[in-house]
């Protein structure tokens, strides 16, 4: 038998956490290497509120890579109650932002400024409207009432579609959907709404984090679901829809504050990122979709153009590392201690 190989264009990842300071020069390499592109969440501490914070941070990203690392960091404005439309849309024109990222308050790490109800950023939501900049969305609820397996597809109900039928035209990237009732609601949604699929969502169910013992590194909000969640998860992305591309949602936490009594939520996936999700490609015998995933539909969707290069994969046994240390800070990646079928080569 032949070894497969397979040549796209250059990728882009569409949701990234390249955190700072140490664990900026820690992980941002690991990006940088596979993608061209990337959006970079802003969820610092203190976020990344407004035109200037970004522009910094941009920079101290840059100053993270080696010289002649070739790879754009595109910056999103953290939003809460207080932002002002005239910002965001200065930061968009600026060239500065290229989206905003809506963080319900407390849904997630360093989410606490984040927004207490949609109502409180109409006028910044009607300024991105009328200005064609993209929303991406941490599609959660945060009420206590709701089960946290069903924050998802309750906040679609409370939220997104009440939204989208006050602002039809909004542009909105459903970030790392987890459920079968999202993946309908993008579906069914108009063109100016995507979704971004993370490789963990593509690999693993809710079993992975509590079956045999509890596993805080299968552990990212939001939470995997239930097999028939996984189930839709593929199809969408395997099914060469132009809404669904690649976000990964590569989120670093320290070692030990992972394997805590309250561990972080977050899945370190940017090392092997390609190869975990060129092998759900290849599995569901879709591998001639994979390079509209992950190298046309995201650029398309945010009006960007297209990546120029290329990268090869090839079928070939690699071993993912049982942690990485780096900057000082001990990290264990997705694939921990597995074998994965894939390699860039
Ligand atoms: O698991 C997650 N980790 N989900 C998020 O939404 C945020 C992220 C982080 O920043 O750690
Ligand atoms: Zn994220």
């Amino acid at each position: 038998m032949s070894t497969k190989r397979l040549t796209i264009r250059r990728p882009d990842d569409w949701h990234v956490h390249l955190r700072d300071g140490a664990m900026l020069k820690a992980v941002a390499e690991y990006t940088a290497r596979q993608f061209a592109r990337a959006i970079v969440m802003p969820n610092l501490s203190p976020p990344v509120t407004d035109t200037a914070s970004a522009a910094a941070y941009h920079e101290r990203i840059l100053a993270a890579l080696p010289e002649d690392a070739d790879f754009t960091p595109l910056m999103t404005c953290y939003l809460t109650d207080a932002t002002d439309p005239d910002e965001v849309a200065r930061g968009f024109e600026a060239g500065v932002f290229t989206a905003a990222k809506l963080y319900p308050a407390n849904a997630t790490t360093n989410s606490a400024h984040g927004v207490t109800a949609i109502d409180k950023i109409m006028p910044v939501l009607e300024r991105m409207a009328d200005i064609g900049m993209t929303l991406c969305v941490h599609g959660e609820v945060t009420t206590p009432d709701i089960d946290v397996f069903d924050r998802e597809a309750v906040f679609i109900e409370r939220s997104m579609a009440p939204l989208m039928r006050e602002l039809p035209e909004l542009r909105v990237v459903f970030e790392h959907v987890t459920t079968s009732e999202a993946v309908q609601f993008v579906e069914r949604a108009g063109e100016n709404v995507a979704a971004t699929i993370t490789p963990q969502h593509l690999h693993i169910n809710r079993n992975a984090m509590l079956v045999g013992g509890i596993r805080p590194h299968a552990y990212c909000l939001p939470v995997a679901k239930r097999e028939q969640h996984r189930l839709a998860l593929r199809k969408a992305a395997t099914s060469g829809s132009e809404k669904f591309f690649l976000g990964t949602d590569t989120a670093p936490h320290a070692r030990h504050l992972k394997e805590a009594a309250c561990g972080c939520a977050g899945i370190f996936n940017a090392p092997f990122a390609l190869e975990s999700y060129v092998a759900v490609f290849d599995a569901e015998g879709a591998l001639d979709k994979f390079e509209a995933f992950a190298s046309e539909n995201g650029p398309r969707f945010y009006r960007l153009p297209l990546n120029e290069g290329t990268v090869t994969l090839e079928q070939a046994p690699v071993e993912v590392p049982a942690e990485i240390t780096a900057e000082g800070e001990t990290l264990v990646p997705f694939h921990a201690g597995e074998t994965l079928g894939w390699r860039l080569a």
